[in-house]
């Protein structure tokens, strides 16, 4: 089995090559090195002991891409490469629909030119929005989305699943992300941002090695347990192996298939301070301040249905998510070299 990762030299995607290629499939990655480092691709190399294919390539590059399949016999696509932070998306929404929903419509047109009809999509749990209440199955209405970057994975959902209607030929499993976190238990891979953290586990493990003073706790009045944020946080490698589940589904039957990446549990971002703390013997110190735009009190999944079709589960805990992600940035201070 050769499977095409785009965005496989990202933080999901790293993870998710090492795991295909430990299962025995091979790998070909595109990459156009926007949002990683090109040293991520030896890290991945050196924790499988083999080479892989690699291509420095936009995805919309229509011409690229189609040379990527006529030298390489792919059989499957992991859809990865994609812009992801919320608020840079809303200063930049043409450039977020361009990457994210132009750049997917190039590759499927060039996955359909070619015969390739399998397709595994890294969508978000942001898709279900503002009002579903958690936990939240796959069956809830999804869109009511705030932001640009959430409404191009509500577009390209709704893309893939038009296509899927055209031609019963493709088979497209959509995968609904929690919050992932946690690193590759080496220590060689991980979680690399530019520039100050959105995200509340790197701007943590930032902060444990003092490169930031302090976390901002985004609000303590939410109607939460402790008056914080809750969220689903799922280690990357549990990620990592539910893909490999979904590629098998794609290449076992033809559908449209829809599955949450979760734990099914919800912390709060002091049960998450809580629990680093504790995992790396380093204080977290923090202050409230008010609200962040756009977050919901709490969002977490219903993860059975991943289980019953898939027979996937999450199996690492926070505990576990928290000592890798500490492994990781404490081993890296600087993240990747360049
Ligand atoms: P990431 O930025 O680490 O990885 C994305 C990779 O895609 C990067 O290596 C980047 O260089 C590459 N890329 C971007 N645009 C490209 C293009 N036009 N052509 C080729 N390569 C391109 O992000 P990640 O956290 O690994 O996320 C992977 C996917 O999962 C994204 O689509 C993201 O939206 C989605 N997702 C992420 C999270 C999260 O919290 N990390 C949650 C839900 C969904
Ligand atoms: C988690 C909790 C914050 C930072 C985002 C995207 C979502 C998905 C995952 C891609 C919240 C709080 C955070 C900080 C804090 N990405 N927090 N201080 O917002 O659940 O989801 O990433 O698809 O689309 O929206 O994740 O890690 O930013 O926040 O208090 O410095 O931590 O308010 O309660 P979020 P997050």
């Amino acid at each position: 089995m050769s499977v095409l990762v785009t965005g496989g030299l990202g933080y999901i995607g790293s993870h998710t090559c090492v795991e295909l290629m430990n299962s025995g499939a091979e790998v070909v990655v595109v990459d156009n090195l926007y949002n990683c480092k090109k040293s991520s691709y030896d890290r991945i190399k050196a924790l499988v002991g083999k080479d892989f294919k690699f291509y420095e390539c936009d995805i919309r590059d229509a011409e690229g891409m189609s040379e990527i399949f006529e030298k390489e016999s792919i059989d499957s696509v992991i859809h990865f490469a994609g812009l992801k932070a919320v608020g840079e998306s809303v200063e930049k929404p043409l450039e977020y629909f361009d990457n994210n929903v132009n750049g997917t419509l190039v590759l499927l047109d060039v996955m359909r030119k070619h015969g390739c009809k399998k397709i595994v999509f890294s969508s978000s749990a942001t898709v279900y929005g503002m009002n579903n209440v958690s936990p939240l199955t796959e069956d809830m209405e999804v869109g009511g989305v705030t932001n640009p970057y959430g409404r191009t994975k509500y577009m390209i959902e709704c893309i893939l699943k038009d296509l899927y209607v055209s031609d019963n030929a493709w088979s497209i499993c959509l995968l609904r992300y929690f919050n992932p976190i946690g690193a590759h238990k080496s220590g060689t891979m991980g979680e690399d941002p530019n520039g100050i953290p959105n995200n509340l586990m790197p701007y943590i493990t930032q902060v444990a090695i003092k490169k930031r003073e302090f976390l901002n706790v985004w609000g303590d009045d939410y109607d939460t347990p402790d008056g914080t944020g809750v969220r689903d946080y799922i280690h990357v490698v549990d990620l990592a192996l539910g893909h490999l589940k979904a590629v098998e589904k794609v290449e076992g039957e033809n559908g449209l298939f829809i599955y949450n990446l979760g734990t099914g549990t919800g912390y709060s971002v002091l049960d998450v301070v809580k629990a680093f703390e504790k995992a790396s013997g380093q204080e977290i110190p923090y202050k409230i301040g008010p609200r962040r735009a756009g977050d919901i009190a709490t969002c977490y999944s219903e993860p059975s249905k991943a289980l019953n079709e898939l027979g996937w589960k999450a199996e690492r805990g926070i505990e576990e998510m928290c000592e890798d992600s500490w492994r990781w940035q404490s081993q890296n201070p600087n993240g990747y070299p360049d």
